[in-house]
């Protein structure tokens, strides 16, 4: 089996790590279906990848509303007739304190983190196993069938101005070792993974700059904010057959940020 064989579904591929993956993926040779609501930067990022000799197109999806769920996996078989690798990389953030935030902000975060992972993810599993019934089971055909989920740091450590972001990673945790538990029988294999602090757009405007860089420098041993191309490489080995007896599991990249007990001292 080679990575020319494989069709790879990214979610939020259109920005931050979710493009980053798509780039690696493409890289690999994979055929690279780029799922994203900003339809913009989903184009240019696939027109990226496909000017670069990649292969790619781009869905636009909210994975938060099932039929555009449904729609992705429809134009994803036309286009490339299967699909092997899923990472759910559509996320918003959330802030707001448990006491005054709003029932619309917390359901907003909710809706896209946890229920996008939830439906992305279950359609996404019925269409491999109507494959792995088609061809055969997963170790008979030399295919590894992977799905990946975005997970974060948030999913342990938790934030009070963050309750919806937080909750929503800690059932992204709970959602793979259900979906690996209920998939193994098939030999599709799920994980999570959980980046630390990432040079993105996720939280704003502009990547973390001033004091709020220099609070996550104070809290991160590797001492630097991750690249997303180092989320990116996590995804690629989970989706590779070296990780062939991995799932159910979170794999943190997070610079030893869920290991650290005290607070750096700047230098
Ligand atoms: N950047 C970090 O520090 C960090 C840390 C931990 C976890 N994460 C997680 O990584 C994932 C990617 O985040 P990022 O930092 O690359 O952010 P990003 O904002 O750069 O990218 C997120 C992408 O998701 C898309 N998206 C948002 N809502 C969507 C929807 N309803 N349907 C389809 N696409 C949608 C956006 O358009 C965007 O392209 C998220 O799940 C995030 O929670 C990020």
């Amino acid at each position: 089996m080679s990575w020319g064989d494989r069709v790879a579904i990214i979610t939020g591929g259109a920005a931050g790590i979710g493009h980053a993956s798509a780039r690696r993926f493409a890289r690999k040779g994979a055929k690279v279906v780029i799922a994203d609501i900003d339809q913009a930067a989903g184009k240019d990022a696939c027109e990226e990848i496909v000017s670069n000799g990649g292969q790619a197109i781009f869905v636009g999806c909210d994975v938060g509303e099932r039929l555009d769920i449904h729609n992705l996996i429809a134009a994803t078989l036309e286009a490339y007739d299967r699909i092997d690798v899923l990472v759910n990389c559509a996320g918003v953030f959330g802030s707001g304190d448990f006491l005054s935030l709003d029932e619309s902000d917390f359901d907003k975060v909710m809706r896209v983190n946890l229920k996008g992972t939830f439906l992305a993810g279950q359609a996404v599993a019925r269409q491999m196993i109507q494959q792995i019934e088609r061809e055969g089971r997963v170790t008979e055909s030399g295919r590894t069938y992977s799905i990946i989920n975005m997970s974060s740091v948030s999913a342990v450590l938790a934030l009070p101005d963050r309750v919806p972001y937080t909750v929503s990673k800690g059932a992204v945790n709970q959602l793979t070792k259900a979906m690996a538990l209920s998939l193994a029988e098939h030999g599709i294999r799920v994980n999570a993974i959980g980046p630390g602090a990432i040079n993105t757009h996720l939280a704003g405007d502009e990547p973390a700059e001033g004091a709020s860089r220099e609070t996550i420098l104070s809290r991160t041993p590797l001492g630097r904010i991750g690249d997303p191309e180092e989320v990116a490489g996590v995804a690629v080995f989970l989706a590779s057959p070296e990780a062939s007896y991995i799932t159910g599991q979170c794999i943190y990249a997070d610079g030893g940020r869920l290991a650290l007990n005290y607070v750096i001292e700047k230098k």
